[in-house]
């Protein structure tokens, strides 16, 4: 008999403050009805001075942890494209902060944001080898574009924490995947840049066909047909991304694409995407997390996952929802984490997002802006010092 593998527990957490669309659109002059409807989004997360994706992901990772304990946790997979540290997996930070074993294996993995659907999918592998052992995905990441350009609206912060195991409480990974890759320059972050580089529109296409790419594929490997799902999460660079693409998916596969139809299979997955913005690695996660808090009962209902990151490489997956998940839900928490963040006027943030850390191995402590249970303190001889509260 296979073994049930997949997601046992899933935390997020996301920035200290907060910037609504309404005051982007007040300083740039667009109309707010782009953002709102054109892009669907309505605010954006804005990290704070002592905030990256280290403390991000702790802060995600930690609840986990706490409920679970950490003697079966053997391996940290570290996913995100923000990295900090070109040698040094952040996932080393994470683990000296949450205090885990030093029987543990942590590495830290890229490919824009599909990075957490790789760290999944390998979690699970490991999983399988050894099922005695868990392994901790934390997936997190800044999105930041530069200031006055398009992507500008589609910018936010956020980390995810799964906790990968065998009979999972929440949701079963299940075989097959559609894979797709393709040599596409439609986003990206050369190693001397704070700030992405994106053709917007390509972006969009490269999505699209990436979309296709990994259906067909999931289609030839056996996988379950259109219909037979309850519900799609799809990566939400912005949240209209999610409709765009399952409309294509849909006219791909030659069911009618009504605005209906579309709703219901992607709708309750964008409650926390609207509001924290694109966390890249994360952001398919988020939907997931969102689906679980708002739905009705999915108890054995597959869920579709179509994960994109750019340049480009993409996998679609069904995860079923495992009977009784919603007694191990973290919804209140979830929704705490987005209501205590702190709005940002437009020139606090603007401020914020001009910020770079000094590069002269002097002594830097960071301005104490977040209230979380961790923060970078500061940098002295190259090195980030990180406090936990
Ligand atoms: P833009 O040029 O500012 O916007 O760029 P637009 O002119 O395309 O308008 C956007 C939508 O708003 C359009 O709707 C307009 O019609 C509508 P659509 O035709 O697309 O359905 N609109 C309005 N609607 C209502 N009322 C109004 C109004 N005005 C216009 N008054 C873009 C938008 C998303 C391209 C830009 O923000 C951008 O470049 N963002 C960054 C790139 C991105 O997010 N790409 C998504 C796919 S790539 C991806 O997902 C990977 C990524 O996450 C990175 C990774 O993998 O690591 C980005």
């Amino acid at each position: 008999m296979s073994l049930s593998i997949g997601i046992h527990d899933l935390s997020f957490a996301t920035a200290e403050f907060v910037l609504p669309h309404t005051a982007l659109a007040g300083h740039n002059g667009t109309e707010i009805g782009k953002y709102h409807v054109g892009i669907g989004q309505e605010s954006m997360s804005v990290p704070a001075a002592d905030e990256d994706i280290v403390t991000l992901g702790a802060a995600a990772a930690a609840p986990i942890v706490a409920r679970h304990g950490s003697d079966l946790i053997r391996t940290v997979v570290f996913a995100t494209e923000s990295s900090i540290d070109q040698a040094k997996s952040a996932g080393v930070y994470v683990h000296s902060l949450l205090g885990l074993p030093s029987a543990t294996r942590v590495v830290e993995l890229k490919q824009a944001c599909y990075g957490a659907t790789a760290a999944l999918q390998f979690a699970v592998g490991l999983v399988h080898r050894d099922p005695a052992q868990q392994v901790l995905v934390v997936a997190s990441d800044v999105s930041k574009y530069e200031l006055d350009s398009p992507g500008e609206a589609t910018q936010g912060a956020a980390a995810v924490a799964m906790l990968v195991g065998v009979d999972p409480a929440l949701v079963r990974v299940e075989d097959p995947s559609g894979l797709f890759t393709a040599d596409v320059m439609d986003f990206w972050r050369p190693n001397y840049r704070d700030a992405a580089l994106v053709d917007g529109q390509e972006s969009i296409n490269a999505y699209l066909q990436a979309a296709e790419g990994v259906w067909k594929d999931y289609t030839e490997q056996g996988g379950h047909p259109l219909s037979e799902f309850a519900a799609f999460c799809y990566h939400q660079p912005f949240t209209k991304m999610a409709y765009k693409a399952h409309r294509h998916l849909l006219n791909y596969c030659g069911h009618g694409a009504g605005p209906d139809d579309i709703a219901r299979a992607v709708g309750q997955t964008t409650a926390y995407n609207t509001v924290i913005g694109n966390s890249y690695t994360a952001s398919v996660y988020l939907g997931l997390a969102s689906l679980l808090d708002h739905a009705d009962d999915l108890s054995g209902r597959p869920v579709g996952f179509l994960s994109y990151g750019s340049g480009s490489v993409a996998e679609f997956f069904a995860g079923t929802v495992v009977a009784g998940y919603r007694g191990h839900l973290r919804t209140q928490a979830h929704r705490e984490a987005i209501a205590r963040r702190r709005p940002v006027d437009y020139a606090g943030y603007r401020a914020l997002h001009e910020r770079s850390l000094p590069t002269d191995g002097g002594e830097h402590p960071t301005p104490e802006q977040t209230t979380g249970p961790f923060r970078l303190a500061g940098l002295s001889g190259h090195k980030r010092i990180y406090q936990r509260r």
